[in-house]
């Protein structure tokens, strides 16, 4: 079957933007091939310029939870705007409501405060760790990405020479701030032990993603989490669970209420307001009244944007929808659904592959498992891997054409949307498989 790889009308719009925009993209993981751009979403669906439709597993990344412009969520924030955008004093009935859900639902959450991206709320984490230590140096693990600023921005997706080495992922990242930063292998306690006895009453922080979900989906080992509880109440770390991903989309508690280890301090995002720009900080009591909105406070907190009504509106009406289990009942049977799928399509191809993801993650590496160090990682065949999801495209099925890049379910997917998938996997893996057969 001959598919269309091209989207003219998207590679004008994005070589249109390139004059005015950098790259012609807003965040650089946009850029990908083939050139896709959307003009219009709605549940499980985005369709190009062309009007053609894709499933999107894509999800914005892992945001979009419920579905494109999902009319609840959409219709409550209509409305509230309609009186309320931001008022910067105070705070509002909404802000209240929405601080009193998540102290309900996350185990570490006595006390929250939002913010506006991922990454600020993992700043805001790390500064209050610091504030309350008076240390200086954090942890975190290769393989994790835990935002874009210089506290964090090393040893994502590391290539094989500068694992566990100094790999800092931009220029202009302040030098010292790389350096107060060690990295350990995740799922080895041994390492974290070793680095805190390397650095004695120097470690502030200690943060993670409870499942490394960019890398692509390293499951913590049994005992991992609890190990680093352990050694955090022993040495006086704060433990920060990065739970941007994994928070609301495993369930409202987080990984943490699944794991049943309770960090000082967590970071959400993504799909706590299904797309809508909201993020938040929440943990113990005595570290989050350090924050300076409390009088006595002495570690900086502050945000112009901070409990805009569009955010916090967006953010109940998801909790809201998510509070009865049914959304996660339904895609965690969807991603069992997919994984076991692509399994079975990969066993069929007789190629090397693992079968990545939990609950409604997914993800199919080229290489045999395990998948449990994020040197396993390096075995990918990245070029099928990039080859397979850019034949997936071609075929109306979104996942992100790039290197180890999850997949989402949301509650808007189907199983015929699934089972779509999967025959499109098919297809998509042998053309791949033959592509790359010819290029040898
Ligand atoms: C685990 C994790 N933490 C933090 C971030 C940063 O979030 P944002 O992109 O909203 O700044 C991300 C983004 O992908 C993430 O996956």
């Amino acid at each position: 079957m001959t598919v269309t790889w091209r989207s003219s009308a998207s590679e004008a719009l994005l070589d249109d933007a390139a004059t005015v925009i950098p790259g012609g993209v807003n965040t650089c993981r946009r850029r990908s091939e083939p050139r896709r751009c959307f003009r219009r979403g709605a549940g499980a669906y985005l369709w190009d310029l062309e009007d053609r439709r894709y499933i999107d597993f894509h999800a914005a990344y892992g945001a979009v939870f419920l579905g494109h412009s999902h009319p609840a969520v959409t219709a409550r924030v209509a409305r509230a705007i309609e009186e309320t955008v931001l008022f910067g004093v105070g705070v509002t009935e909404a802000e209240v409501a929405l601080a009193r859900k998540l102290v309900d639902h996350v185990p570490c959450a006595d006390q929250v405060v939002v913010c506006n991206s991922g990454s600020e709320a993992t700043y805001h984490a790390i500064r209050l760790a610091r504030g309350a230590t008076g240390r200086e140096r954090i942890v975190k693990f290769q393989g994790c990405y835990n935002g874009f600023h210089d506290y964090v921005l090393r040893n994502v997706l590391s290539p094989a020479e500068l694992v566990g080495g100094r790999d800092p992922q931009s220029k202009g990242m302040l030098e010292a701030a790389i350096d107060a930063t060690s990295v350990c292998r995740f799922n080895d306690l041994d390492d974290v032990e070793a680095t805190v006895a390397r650095y004695p009453d120097e470690i502030a922080a200690i943060i993670l993603e409870p499942i490394a979900h960019n890398a692509p989906g390293i499951m913590p080992r049994p005992g991992f989490l609890a190990g680093l509880r352990a050694l955090c109440d022993r040495e006086g770390i704060v433990l920060v669970f990065d739970e941007v991903i994994t928070g609301f989309r495993h369930g409202l508690g987080g990984y943490q209420a699944i794991a049943g280890v309770t960090p000082d301090l967590t970071t959400l995002g993504k799909a706590i307001a299904n797309g809508f720009p909201l993020a938040a900080v929440a943990g113990r009591r005595e570290l989050m009244e350090r924050f300076t909105t409390n009088e006595a406070g002495d570690v900086h907190f502050g945000g112009t944007y901070n409990g805009n009504a569009v955010a916090v509106e967006a953010g109940l009406a998801t909790i809201e929808l998510l509070e009865d289990g049914r959304v996660h009942e339904h895609v965690f049977a969807l991603g069992e659904r997919m994984r076991a799928g692509l399994a079975e399509i990969a066993a069929r191809a007789g190629i090397a592959a693992y079968v990545g993801g939990y609950g409604s993650l997914f993800v199919l590496c080229f290489m045999d498992g395990p998948l449990e160090r994020y040197e396993d990682v390096l075995r990918n065949d990245t070029a099928l891997f990039l080859r397979y999801r850019r034949e997936l495209v071609a075929r109306g099925v979104f996942e992100m054409p790039e290197s180890l890049g999850r997949s989402h379910i949301g509650a808007s997917h189907t199983g015929d949307d699934v089972d779509r998938a999967l025959e499109v996997a098919e297809v998509a893996l042998a053309a791949a498989l033959e592509a790359g057969a010819r290029a040898a």
